[in-house]
């Protein structure tokens, strides 16, 4: 009765993490009102589904232990390094979490460049890094966050510098190179023995492509068990 319950609150809990994808790391104060919010607004539109804060899904999923669980459930990791990142040091510890996770990680240099990331002690993020000094954090921490930020200056990312006229364009590079990495739809179930569905499912698929580029709707309409589901399921995995 005890394991069932268990297995239960687990299942809830895996189906509340299904709902997420993408990870964007960022320091809210810097980047979040800007480019963080139309970065997300934009993966939200191409089909993802963007999460920023790895610590509010632990506390919505008492089952998550850790960080590094609670990031285990995105497919691809955004890394948006501000000016100020370097100050957060949840940032720093989730990117921590980040490089571990074996995931792809696609840093976005927002105002910064790789250089800054490289030499931690001499670049934008000096002053950071004294204070984390200051205020008593470990040798050990300090460098782990230090091996974790040269890390991701080494993967080709993006430089917002490249894009000073069109944030926009940006973003889409951003969105793009996120599809490009995030393993590609598994084809759905269908029926294994069928009858006559080709048929119509090249039917549907050339009314599809008569309306032309961009999004249409196609409604398939009969009564239950006729075989709408099924011959849904085939076109999808058709397109
Ligand atoms: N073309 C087909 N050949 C064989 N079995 C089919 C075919 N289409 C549907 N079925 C089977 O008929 C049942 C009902 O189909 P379903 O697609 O769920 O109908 P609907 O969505 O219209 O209610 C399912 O068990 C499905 O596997
Ligand atoms: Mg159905």
């Amino acid at each position: 009765m005890k394991r069932k319950r268990e297995q239960e609150r687990a299942g809830t809990s895996h189906a509340v993490l299904d709902d997420f994808d993408v990870f964007l790391n960022h320091r809210g104060p810097d980047a979040k009102a800007t480019f963080v919010a139309h970065l997300e607004e934009a993966l939200r539109c191409a089909g993802f589904r963007p999460f920023l804060d790895g610590r509010s899904l632990m506390k919505g999923n008492p089952a998550l232990q850790s960080i590094d669980q609670a990031l285990e459930v995105a497919k691809v990791h955004v890394a948006i390094v501000s000016k100020r990142y370097a100050e957060s040091k949840y940032c720093l510890t989730e990117l921590v979490a980040m490089m571990r996770s074996g995931k792809p990680v696609i840093p976005v240099f927002y105002g910064v460049e790789p250089v800054d990331l490289r030499w931690v002690e001499n670049g934008a993020f000096a002053k950071a890094f004294v204070k984390h000094k200051s205020r008593g954090r470990t040798q050990t921490k300090l460098q782990e966050w230090r091996d974790a930020l040269q890390a991701l200056s080494k993967i080709t990312g993006f430089r917002s510098a490249d894009y000073k006229r069109d944030e926009a364009l940006l973003k889409r590079d951003v969105v793009n190179e996120v599809s490009r990495l995030t393993p590609s739809n598994q084809p759905v179930d269908v029926e294994q023995f069928r009858v006559g569905l080709d048929g119509s499912v090249n039917r549907c698929i050339q009314m599809l492509e008569d309306m032309g580029a961009g999004p249409g709707m196609l409604g398939l309409v009969g009564m239950g068990g006729i075989g709408k589901t099924t011959l849904a399921r085939e076109i999808y995995n058709h397109l």
